[in-house]
């Protein structure tokens, strides 16, 4: 069995596929021992009504130091499901190839730093992307940048805003993230 921890910042649709594709069997062998928010958010409750232990940092200089002591030892996998607070180059040095995001748009592109949520999406639709699409990727020092696990894209259209991106962008999260997973789980 590997114990996976997520960390969230929002709404926690992303963690409720993952509770829901572990539950379901289609992602592997695997448990979410631990969910951490950096502010209050709906993803804890969401966490709380599966029984999941879940903790509350205060985003900030000490988030990462202050989650390294409470991460458990027996940790395979952290998955970052809509987590905005950027974790210290030391912390991401300690999980190496163990430590994967979602990212709303087709990496390297629509990435770094300001580039989440509707920064990303209104960016995808000034710049009249014709496509776009979500990235699975693991985390390293730099923001955005790690190796892709994988990427599925979507075309954007004329008619689209970037409201109808965003849906469209959750959609496609929704259905490469368990298969992410379980590539990273099963490596
Ligand atoms: C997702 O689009 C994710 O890519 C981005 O923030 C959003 C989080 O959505 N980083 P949710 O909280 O999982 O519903």
């Amino acid at each position: 069995m590997k114990n996976i921890v997520i960390l969230v910042s929002g709404s926690g649709s992303n963690l409720q596929r993952i509770i829901d594709t572990i539950d379901s069997g289609e992602i592997q062998k695997a448990k979410v021992s631990l969910v951490v928010a950096d502010r209050d958010c709906y993803g804890l409750e969401r966490a709380k009504k599966h029984n999941i232990p879940t903790a509350l940092i205060p985003r900030g200089k000490n988030f990462s130091s202050e989650l390294a002591k409470i991460i458990p030892e027996n940790t395979d996998l952290i998955v970052l499901a809509g987590f905005l607070s950027i974790l210290k180059p030391e912390f991401c040095e300690n999980w190496v190839g163990k430590m994967i995001n979602i990212h709303p748009a087709l990496l390297p592109k629509f990435g770094g730093k300001g580039m989440w949520g509707h920064h990303v999406h209104n960016a995808v639709i000034e710049a009249k992307e014709k496509e776009s699409g979500a990235t699975v990727h693991f985390v390293t020092t730099g923001i955005d940048e790690g190796d892709v696990i994988l990427q599925k894209s979507f075309k954007v259209t004329e008619n689209d805003t970037p409201e109808t991106v965003a849906e469209k962008v959750h959609l496609i999260e929704y259905e490469i993230f368990p298969i992410a997973i379980n590539k990273v789980l099963s490596s």
